[in-house]
């Protein structure tokens, strides 16, 4: 079985959709293992994304994501990785496919940063270290 970090985004926190995401993911039969809601400072935001570092969209990235807390859960299943990022869409809202979470409850916003309402790991190598800067005690 394999593990997966799961965002609910601060724009799915404010707009009460926490309960939706979460449920989408656990009606596809996958099982939260940890969840906390979570204000996250900017050096967790910035390990967290440290592969865009540079790029010209970070520094909005990391403002939106600190603008309000986050929910962050670790998820398990076999193949869950692959699973969550096909629930959630493509990272474009706007053509995200209609039945994902994205393509159902997300658009494009007139704001310097995507808000897509949520995050999944997208590798294995990307789980483990997320999940270790998110859940260092699990
Ligand atoms: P995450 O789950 O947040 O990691 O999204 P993702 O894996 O679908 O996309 P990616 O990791 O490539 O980018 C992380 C976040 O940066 C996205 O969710 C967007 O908010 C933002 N982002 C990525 N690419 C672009 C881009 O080309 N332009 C802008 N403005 N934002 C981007
Ligand atoms: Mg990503």
């Amino acid at each position: 079985t394999e593990r997966t970090l799961v965002l609910v985004k601060p724009d799915g926190v404010r707009r009460a959709l926490t309960g939706e995401i979460l449920r989408r993911i656990e009606a596809k039969g996958y099982t939260v293992v940890a969840l906390e809601r979570r204000s996250a400072d900017a050096d967790l935001l910035a390990a967290h994304y440290a592969e865009h570092e540079g790029k010209p969209f970070f520094a909005p990235l990391l403002e939106f994501m600190g603008s309000g807390p986050v929910v962050a859960a670790v998820v398990e299943g076999n193949r869950v990785i692959e699973g969550v990022r096909s629930l959630a869409g493509a990272t474009d809202p706007t053509v995200a496919a209609p039945g994902t979470i994205r393509g159902d409850l997300a658009r494009t916003w007139d704001t310097a940063v995507v808000q897509n309402l949520v995050h999944g790991s997208d590798s294995p190598e990307s789980a483990a270290r997320e999940i270790a800067l998110w859940f260092p005690s699990l």
